[in-house]
């Protein structure tokens, strides 16, 4: 009974935050908030404009979120979903990021991105941005992956299509919701720091 009472505090105490440039990562982070039964909440942002979010982004450094400041509480376990742009952690996600690791509150990263799994290394892949989203967060990054937007789909649409394929307007496929269920599981565990092989 301790222990189911002590389980249900756990999930309440559960965040999910996103940032989403067109909406997949929003649709992914609802999903997993269903599943969480929390609410996804959208990380506010300064600067607003894209450009400059992504020049601080090349720059290498974190934009600070007024959303996040006042969310992140310090112990308590952060789902975080955001997109690839050029091959980088982006700025939105390298702030919230270095906000867990300052408050000490473990972290599950889920990158939503146009390049599949087999391009995870080339320039544009997602790899990358997982291992500087590890030393972002240090060992506060509990489980870190990303989900591409193809993954699923037979026949993989073209290079083009990829980079415009909207979420919310075609659904999640069977194995994108294996994966975001996976990061789900692995928020839930918060025992060790690991970055995925999916
Ligand atoms: C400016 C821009 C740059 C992008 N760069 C990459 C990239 O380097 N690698 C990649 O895999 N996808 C890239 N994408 C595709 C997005 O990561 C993908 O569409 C993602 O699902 C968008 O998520 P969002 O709708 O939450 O913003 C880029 C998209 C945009 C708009």
């Amino acid at each position: 009974m301790r222990n189911k009472l002590s389980n249900l505090q756990k999930i309440k105490l559960m965040e999910v935050f996103y940032f989403t440039g067109s909406g997949n990562s929003r649709c992914m982070a609802e999903f997993a908030a269903q599943a969480l039964d929390v609410e996804a909440k959208a990380l506010e942002l300064w600067p607003k404009s894209t450009g400059i979010l992504f020049l601080i982004s090349l720059f290498g450094r974190g934009s600070g979120t007024k959303a996040a400041k006042a969310m992140v509480r310090p112990g308590e376990p952060v789902l975080l979903f955001g997109p690839v742009w050029g091959g980088l952690l982006i700025a939105p996600l390298r702030g919230v990021l270095s906000l867990c690791r300052k408050r000490k509150a473990p972290v599950v990263l889920v990158l939503s991105c146009g390049s599949p799994d087999e391009k995870r290394y080339s320039k544009w892949g997602y790899q990358k941005v997982l291992d500087a989203a590890k030393k972002v967060a240090g060992e506060w990054l509990f489980w870190a992956t990303a989900v591409p937007v193809s993954l699923g789909l037979d026949p993989m649409p073209e290079d083009k299509e990829l980079m415009h394929y909207r979420l919310e307007e075609k659904g999640l496929s069977k194995a994108q919701k294996e994966r975001i269920m996976e990061s789900v599981h692995r928020l839930r565990q918060t025992k060790s720091a690991a970055i995925s092989e999916p």
